[in-house]
């Protein structure tokens, strides 16, 4: 696991920007997994840059996206569909339809499951996965548990998660009870991770999950395990690791 320290915010989002860049450019028609969250917002943001800059090509690339509430239509300015076309896919020449969602709408969870562990086989697997990190732990929405869940599966969101997400919206009860997330198998199947953390109520997890034992409570953890892994984190979320880099 390659841990790499930012400064700040900003310089986790450019360096974030640079591993991906460096990625489409080496292979145009890559398949990225993408997250959303607050933290790769600013990695958005300088990836359109160098878009409108010239320096980077989103014709041939494929998306698909961890997660992506339940019962939200897709028009809900919180659905997660919406959030990446506000925050990366309006701005760049990508191709609308080579970006994969879970469909939240799906009334039957099973079939919204298997369909998109079909879209993921059907694009040939996930070049760069990027990731934030729940303050629980979670990856995409991979919440702690008693194991590792392998495929597309629907959750339960934690209280936690709950309270963390309210912000965002009108107010606690309309916060989704469920999502529809990529499992560990998958996000672990990726040819390399990339997982972007921030902030000083980030510093205590961080700790945990990448120095401490590799468990389904803390899902992150499992990362430790992957071959090509690299964290981006400020010096925030690195404060509780001193001596350990
Ligand atoms: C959300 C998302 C995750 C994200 C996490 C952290 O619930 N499902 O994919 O990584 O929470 O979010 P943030 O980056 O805003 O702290």
């Amino acid at each position: 696991m390659n841990i790499v320290k930012a400064k700040d915010y900003h310089d986790m989002s450019r360096k974030a920007a640079n591993m991906i860049s460096a990625q489409i450019i080496l292979k145009p028609a890559c398949v990225l997994g993408l997250a959303t969250g607050s933290s790769p917002i600013g990695t958005y943001e300088e990836l359109i840059k160098r878009y409108q800059d010239g320096d980077l090509d989103f014709s041939q690339v494929t998306t698909v996206n961890l997660d992506e509430y339940r019962g939200l239509p897709r028009e809900n300015d919180q659905s997660y569909y919406y959030f990446m076309n506000e925050h990366l896919f309006q701005k760049v020449n990508i191709d609308a339809s080579r970006t994969f969602l879970p469909d939240g709408m799906e009334a039957d969870h099973e079939a919204a499951c298997k369909k998109y562990d079909g879209i993921i086989r059907s694009v040939g697997g996930v070049d760069l996965q990027l990731l934030g990190l729940g303050h629980n732990g979670h990856i995409g929405f991979n919440e702690p548990g008693n194991v590792f869940e392998k495929g597309t599966h629907c959750v339960d969101l934690s209280e936690r998660t709950i309270q963390a997400n309210t912000r965002f919206f009108a107010s606690e009860k309309d916060v989704p009870r469920q999502a529809y997330t990529m499992g560990i198998q998958t996000i672990m199947a990726a040819d390399k991770i990339l997982l972007v953390v921030s902030g000083e109520d980030k510093a205590e997890i961080v700790k945990a999950a990448f120095f401490g034992d590799v468990t389904p409570q803390i899902p992150a953890s499992v990362l430790q395990l992957h071959r090509n892994v690299t964290v981006i984190a400020d010096e925030a979320a690195l404060s509780k690791c001193e001596g350990m880099l």
